[in-house]
């Protein structure tokens, strides 16, 4: 599809929703987001390196826990698969996203939820707090094709509630199987959560995981095929929390969402998408960013199956 296409179908999607301002934003955020909580964007890059926006695109907004699938992709390429699943499985947990949900031998269900998150952050290698942040910043920017980096107004927010993932990391440590130490392992968690993008640079992000891991705007070979492969299957089958049947029955891509209202989706060999609307559902998952994927998902066929 040419530029202008691209452009037209994603305004149009971004007008139908634009008039619903039904959902809470996250109260904790309110100070570093919700000031804008009406605001609107969205974005996608194809594999061959077209792109197209709409609505703000030049806001910046934080990844929260979009990071989960991307920290994931990192330390399946930095430590390999068999190392990534010895500490988190692969399966949907059906639980909201702060639950413990540990198999019976200790590992969180899936590196989408925040226990798993935190310890694929703990995965992430590295003798320091800095040295795996500054890791991680580096592939970040590598797939969104840009300089990205860390908000501290969102991270001392974060910081300043942190008693529950805290508590998670806590109950991972105690049989031994976090790598590093509970308070380290959240608060590079929480760093990677404040990690700032626009809409555009996450749609990239999103081309290059549909895209088998190159970015399709630099050709930098940023993961391999089989991790871009790994981190797509853990999308489509947990990325939206307790919701995925529903989002995957309905709208059929590998997603990520995020409490600041990022969404990001990928769809396999064909185009990154994403949106950011603050305002969020029960569930925790954008309430526009759902409508505009559901729009583009049925107007261009986008559903994996
Ligand atoms: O772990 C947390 O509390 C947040 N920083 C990230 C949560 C998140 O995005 C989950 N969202 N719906």
């Amino acid at each position: 599809m040419d530029t202008d296409r691209l452009d037209a179908a994603l305004t149009a999607a971004l007008e139908e929703v634009e008039p619903d301002h039904s959902g809470e934003t996250s109260d904790y955020l309110d100070d570093v987001a919700g000031r804008q909580r009406d605001g609107l964007a969205a974005a996608v890059c194809t594999v061959d390196g077209h792109q197209a926006s709409a609505g703000e695109a030049e806001h910046a907004f934080a990844l929260q826990s979009v990071s989960k699938a991307l920290t994931y992709a990192v330390v399946l390429e930095e430590v390999g698969l068999d190392a990534v699943l010895e500490h988190v499985g692969v399966e949907p947990s059906g639980e909201a996203f702060n639950h413990l949900s540990l198999h019976d031998d200790g590992r969180p269900y899936n590196p989408l939820i925040n226990a798993g998150a935190i310890m694929a952050h703990a995965l992430v290698p590295g003798k320091d707090a800095q040295t795996r942040a500054g890791l991680l910043l580096d592939r970040y920017s590598a797939m969104a094709g840009a300089r990205l980096e860390v908000s501290e107004g969102v991270r001392a927010a974060e910081s300043a509630r942190a008693d529950r993932n805290l508590g998670l990391a806590h109950l991972l440590a105690d049989p031994g199987v976090l790598p590093i130490e509970a308070r380290e392992a959240v608060d590079g968690y929480l760093t990677q959560c404040s990690i700032l993008v626009t809409a555009p640079q996450l749609a990239v992000m999103g081309a290059t995981l549909a895209a088998g891991g190159v970015n399709p705007l630099t050709g930098e070979r940023v993961l391999q095929e089989w991790v871009a492969e790994q981190s797509l299957s853990v999308m489509l089958t947990c990325g939206m929390y307790d919701a995925t049947g529903q989002w995957v029955a309905e709208v059929g891509v590998p997603a990520k969402s995020g409490v600041s209202g990022a969404l990001l989706g990928a769809v396999p060999g064909a185009v990154g998408i994403a949106t950011w609307s603050p305002r969020l559902d029960e569930r925790g998952n954008s309430m526009r960013g759902i409508g505009i994927f559901e729009r583009l998902s049925e107007r261009w066929d986008l559903h994996v199956l």
